[in-house]
């Protein structure tokens, strides 16, 4: 509905931008990993850099006040929360330098010969909607189970959260999502959950 109503505004008035923006943003968090691999258990995620404005999420030390380690959650308060989802909105990032500030929401794009996809905080206007459970954890929002026919309605918060060597703009250890119900196709995956903390 209110997408609806910016598209019809901004094509009436000649605005360029025509996505409507969740402009109700939460305080300052980090990304913390749990694990059963002590190594990676307690690490933060970082918005380490994937080429040009693009960030991946590579976990490291701890440095909470670092804006590298530094997210928030864009969403729109006026919307009802679904019973099971809650609310769900955009998790972003600031990219910054000498004269760019550009809040980026985070993006999931499947890679069509993998089930293993790498998050990456990309400026646009697209992006990926998330959720935090009552524990404070990331999760991705189902609104149909399709592994029934047919497909049934069934609101849950999926967290199929990995930490894997990737190789997209460079080779890395990076979180990624693990596309389905299914065990993920590169090896060096551990299972994580990624917990907010707030600032
Ligand atoms: C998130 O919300 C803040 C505060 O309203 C806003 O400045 C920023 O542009 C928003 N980010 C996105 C990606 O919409
Ligand atoms: C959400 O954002 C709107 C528009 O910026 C503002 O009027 C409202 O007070 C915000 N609500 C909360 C709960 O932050
Ligand atoms: C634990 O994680 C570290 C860092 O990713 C990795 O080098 C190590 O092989 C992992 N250990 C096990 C037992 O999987
Ligand atoms: C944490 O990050 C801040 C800002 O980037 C930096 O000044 C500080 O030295 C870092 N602290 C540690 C312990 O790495």
């Amino acid at each position: 509905m209110q997408s609806t109503m910016a598209l019809v505004l901004a094509l009436a008035f000649g605005v360029s931008q025509a996505v409507a923006q969740n402009t109700n943003q939460s305080a300052a968090f980090n990304l913390v990993i749990s694990s059963a691999n002590k190594t990676l258990d307690g690490s933060f995620l970082g918005a380490c850099h994937e080429g040009a404005a693009f960030e991946g999420l590579c976990p490291g030390p701890a440095n909470a006040t670092a804006e590298y380690n530094q997210y928030a959650f864009n969403y729109t308060a006026s919307e009802t929360p679904d019973p099971v989802l809650g609310i769900t909105g955009q998790l972003t990032w600031v990219l910054q330098s000498a004269n760019i500030k550009l809040s980026s929401p985070l993006s999931i794009t499947a890679n069509l010969v993998s089930n293993v996809a790498v998050p990456l905080f990309v400026p646009s206007s697209s992006s990926t909607y998330i959720g935090f459970d009552k524990d404070d954890k990331l999760f991705i929002p189902q609104y149909y189970d399709d592994t029934v026919t047919p497909p049934k309605a069934d609101s849950k918060q999926i967290q199929r959260w990995y930490v894997c060597t990737t190789q997209d703009a460079y080779l890395y250890s990076t979180l990624a999502w693990v596309i389905g119900a299914h065990a993920p196709e590169n090896p060096s995956c551990q299972k994580v959950d990624v917990k907010r903390v707030f600032v």
